[in-house]
């Protein structure tokens, strides 16, 4: 079974939106499993204090080393990777989701005030992920995101085995558009192909709007898109 394992010092939030819908249903049939562990429970002081003033001075708290320590090596017993949630980590892309989701689950360390001692980052491994370029307050939502970006490829969790090769990011492109019934709606129709019945002609169609919306939107992911087909040997799809 895929564990996630979260160290938080607000444990009350999970599972939140992964306790329904899709993620939900996959870990009451036993697909993954939750652990939260509350990194207060690590703490020494009658206060359970986790966080410090920032040597060097300067704004906020800083997460303690010896505190957050303790808590990650009570949970991290197996070999899972370890991700600091953290603004300044290497962006989750779709492809790493898809390698965490073939593996044996995550530990999750949620940062919370300006961030982690950074001792603690390299004593235990971390590897910091971000998200995007924002900044959350916390590492909760952020965690949540990966968890439910991974779960959902899980085997059997997602309906149609067909839908997560057509998603945005299979294949270096974003998803083409969708519509559903009402054929009409405030004057607007469902573009006439997609109501020909023709496959090819559907497929083509799509392909041509998924390749319309990344090179607008997303630059970045049209020319790497490009630069990859120029690699490929010859002959290779
Ligand atoms: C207020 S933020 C700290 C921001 C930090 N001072 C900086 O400028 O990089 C508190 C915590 O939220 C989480 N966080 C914020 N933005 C994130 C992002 N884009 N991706 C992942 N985690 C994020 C991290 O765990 C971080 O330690």
């Amino acid at each position: 079974m895929w564990r996630a394992s979260i160290l938080t010092i607000l444990p009350e939030v999970f599972p939140g939106p992964l306790g329904a819908s899709l993620a939900g249903k996959a870990m009451a049939a036993g697909a993954w499993s939750l652990d939260v562990v509350d990194i207060r429970a690590f703490a020494t002081d009658k206060h359970r204090t986790v966080d410090d003033t920032p040597a060097g001075g300067g704004p906020g708290m800083v997460m303690k080393a010896d505190v957050l320590g303790r808590a990650i090596d009570a949970t991290a017993t197996d070999d899972r990777p370890r991700l600091l949630l953290s603004p300044r980590g290497v962006p989750l892309t779709q492809a790493r989701v898809e390698a965490f989701a073939r593996g044996a689950g995550l530990l999750l360390i949620c940062g919370r005030f300006e961030g982690v001692d950074e001792r603690v980052i390299g004593a235990r491994s971390l590897e910091e992920v971000s998200i995007g370029d924002y900044v959350l307050s916390g590492g909760e939502i952020a965690a949540m995101a990966v968890i439910d970006a991974c779960v959902r490829l899980l085997p059997g969790v997602m309906g149609a085995p067909a839908s997560s090769a057509e998603e945005s990011f299979a294949e270096g492109l974003l998803e083409y558009p969708h519509y559903t019934r009402p054929q009409l709606w405030e004057g607007r129709p469902i573009p006439e192909v997609l109501l020909s019945g023709d496959h090819g002609k559907i497929a083509a169609w799509r392909r041509a709007e998924a390749e319309r919306i990344t090179s607008d939107r997303r630059p970045d992911l049209w020319a790497a898109r490009h630069s990859r087909a120029r690699t490929k040997p010859a002959g290779r799809e």
